[in-house]
């Protein structure tokens, strides 16, 4: 074996054949190591590039060209069974990750390693590039594999072109595929609708295909979010086993095949969904699929989901690593009943309350079909006269003179039918020429591949910033699928669900080109949207409309392994049965808002909930950019709970929360807490204590690291203390 050159953590080796037939044929090893891991490649004789390894990195690199040596799973009939990027038509037998119709009406594919090379990119970022070329046809596909060294993230894409006589069809175009040995593997999958987004569910995979998908063209999650884990051997717990987690960053139709083969493999492949959207690629244009998002973890779901949430934070989401803003929304305490007089009303309870901004929902527009309720004046973006004489302009002012921010609400890629916009524009809207319209929540979508469409979002949006340049921040929400997918204005339906996203994306980046930094809230109706393509131009997202807190306890863990606390907005509303401060303590693990009626307040829970906001502000850091430890899981015990702990391991706040009714239920047994010094040590502080009750933890008292990790602290939750907030400190 000879040791050919090592770039970085990505290294390229090439061994001498010792598995083919055709002895002495020369393998490249491929591998991409991170901290803990490595992704490895391995091209064969013909030039295939098969995934060979993905799991714990090895100190030797040359012995990655041993492990496929190592498996004795009888046949591959086809020698491209682990393909890198599976091609249909040609020997592959499973499922492709890419199909073709060449111009000449061929529908075959190969796909031959033609070279690599890894760049670089900075300390911690380094990018793999795979270059592959069909022998037969003037066909490429460049595979990206871009790694986090210290988060054990990569984000795979690839590029696809050619150069042939004539367009070539693309029936399907993943964006990755990846290749996994063990012997038995999980899945970990979600589901739900509107107010019960994230239902997990975990399962073995059985062999044959299981698919993970969406047909909705936008707000694609309300059934099903394009994130799932795989655990190997055995379904992983929070600190035991290996799970890979997976994520398409796409906003639009996605598709997630998990297909167990003949050797007992699992192949995953994932990208757009190809349903109803054959690709037609003219030649020399570039087609490029979203990225693949996936972190693995020998050390169970916790670890993973800590390594997705830092990279999100330092990478990914906007603004991940700066601040939020709190915030009184009216949503709920007015609906689309208000006035000016109302809402300087609720300006002064802004103040009161001690968040910092009043965001303003829907309801504030329209003029020919007011918006008084859902079934009127979605797309006409002018002030209501008769609810606001004096425009946003005076709102903007009154909060300024409040001492506090203002943010709007608005849902610019919808209409009413009863709408000027639906009047004026009837080729801007997404419906079947021929076809009765299908409303879902009275309204239609507008067609966002149309350029023009795409403009006049953006001049919604920049028109309100540019009327009211202190405006501080916009709820964005998208509250119908897409029904009859047809766009006037595109020659080839087949693009139209792609286009539509890729416009969606066009317009999201020509507001962030303007206006950088002003946060937005990506909301679907509650969590139909959100995924991490999506989180590039939000700072954060709406979960759920319900805000129920029991259900929220349930809802936020799921999402939590995905998705790290700055970017969950969580709203105390009158949903559910809870006292203030249970809903409050929930919707303190993110980012804290409230949407409730401030002067119905009784005068302890106004107090509770001003005291609330003040701990909050010194206490938000940790929340917002520590690590996250799920402690007790809401579906296994009476008592969940949470932690989070700052990287200096000096300042923890762990939620707890009595989450069943049954006789005797709460903290029977201490909590094992995690993520702090053995070595240090630390006092334990009840925060968010209702005014007149005196806290039962003791304060004075003084314990190790050790202690809390190895035997537990309890938070003494029962029936009438049923939401516990403590702050772990560590003392000099
Ligand atoms: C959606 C959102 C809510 C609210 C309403 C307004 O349902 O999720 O928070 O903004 O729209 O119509």
């Amino acid at each position: 074996m000879k040791r050919l050159s090592a770039i970085g953590w990505m290294a390229t080796v090439t061994v001498l054949s010792f598995a083919s037939p055709k002895a002495q044929a020369q393998h490249t090893i491929i591998p991409i190591e991170t901290k803990n891991n490595a992704l490895v490649f391995q091209t064969d004789a013909n030039r295939n590039v098969g995934i060979v390894y993905m799991g714990p990195r090895l100190s030797d690199k040359q012995e990655y060209g041993q492990v496929a040596a190592m498996y004795k799973q009888g046949a591959d009939y086809t020698g491209v069974n682990n393909a890198a990027y599976a091609t249909a038509g040609s020997r592959n037998l499973f499922e492709p990750a890419i199909a073709v119709t060449h111009a000449d009406g061929n529908n075959s594919l190969d796909l031959q390693y033609v070279r690599h090379e890894t760049k670089k990119l900075d300390d911690n970022t380094s990018l793999l590039t795979i270059y592959l070329k069909d022998p037969a046809y003037n066909f490429e596909v460049t595979l990206y594999y871009k790694s986090w060294f210290n988060e054990d993230v990569t984000e795979q894409w690839s590029e696809i072109r050619h150069n042939e006589k004539g367009n070539v069809l693309l029936n399907k175009f993943a964006s990755a595929g990846l290749h996994l040995k063990a012997g038995s593997f999980w899945l970990n999958q979600f589901h739900g609708d509107w107010a019960r987004e994230m239902q997990p569910e975990e399962a073995r995979l059985t062999h044959g295909i299981k698919t993970l998908d969406s047909k909705l063209g936008t707000r694609t999650n309300l059934f099903q979010p394009p994130v799932f884990m795989v655990s190997l051997d055995q379904p992983a717990t929070e600190e035991e086993g290996t799970v890979l987690y997976g994520a398409l960053e796409w906003s639009g139709n996605f598709r997630i095949d998990l297909e167990l083969d003949n050797q007992d493999n699992l192949r995953i492949i994932a990208g757009i969904n190809n349903y109803a959207s054959p690709y037609t690629l003219k030649p020399g244009e570039v087609f490029t699929t979203p990225a693949f998002l996936s972190v693995l973890s020998t050390h169970g779901k916790g670890e993973a989901s800590r390594k997705l949430q830092q990279w999100a934070r330092n990478y990914k989401i906007l603004d991940g690593k700066g601040t939020r803003l709190t915030l009184l929304n009216n949503w709920e305490a007015t609906y689309f009943d208000f006035n000016e007089a109302k809402l300087k009303e609720l300006l002064k309870d802004t103040k009161k309350l001690g968040v910092d901004l009043f965001l303003l929902d829907d309801g504030w527009f329209a003029n020919k079909y007011p918006r008084n309720n859902d079934n009127a004046g979605l797309g006409d973006w002018q002030e209501n006269k008769k609810k606001l004489p004096n425009g946003i302009a005076s709102l903007v002012k009154e909060a300024q003179a409040n001492g506090v921010k203002f943010g709007i609400w608005i849902e610019p890629e919808m209409v009413n039918p009863k709408s000027e916009l639906y009047e004026q524009h009837p080729d801007w809207i997404v419906k079947q020429p021929n076809r009765s319209e299908h409303y879902f929540r009275n309204q239609l979508v507008l067609d966002l591949s149309n350029p023009a469409v795409q403009d006049h979002v953006f001049n919604v949006v920049d028109g309100l910033f540019t009327k009211n340049p202190a405006l501080a921040y916009i709820k964005w929400d998208c509250n119908a699928v897409i029904y009859n997918a047809y766009s006037a204005k595109l020659g080839n339906q087949s693009h139209f669900y792609i286009q539509y996203v890729q416009g969606l994306y066009a317009v999201l980046k020509k507001i962030r080109a303007k206006y950088p930094t002003v946060p937005m809230m990506l909301c679907s109706g509650g969590g139909g949207r959100v995924d991490y393509a999506a989180l590039q131009y939000f700072t954060e997202f709406w979960p759920s409309d319900n805000t129920d807190p029991l259900e929220r306890i349930y809802m936020q863990w799921e999402y939590s392994y995905f998705y790290p606390a700055i970017s969950m907005s969580n709203h105390v509303t009158d949903w559910g049965k809870q006292p203030i401060k249970f809903r409050t303590d929930v919707a303190m693990m993110g980012k804290l808002g409230f949407d409730i009626v401030v002067s119905d307040l009784k005068e302890k829970d106004l107090r509770f909930c001003q005291d609330a906001l003040t701990t909050y502000n010194t206490v938000k850091p940790i929340i917002w950019q520590g690590d996250q430890y799920r402690l007790q899981g809401p579906r296994e015990n009476a008592v969940a709970a949470v932690m989070y702990v700052n990287a200096a391991k000096t300042n923890g706040i762990v939620f707890n929360y009595l989450v069943s009714n049954r006789y005797d239920a709460g903290s029977l047994l201490p909590i094992r807490l995690k993520g702090l010094d053995p070595q240090k040590r630390y006092t334990i502080r009840e925060l968010n204590v209702y005014p007149g009750v005196t806290s039962t933890i003791d304060s004075s008292k003084v314990y190790t690291g050790e202690f809390l990790l190895k035997v537990g602290f309890n938070p003494e939750v029962k029936s009438g203390r049923n939401s516990v907030v403590l702050e772990v400190k560590a003392v000099n």
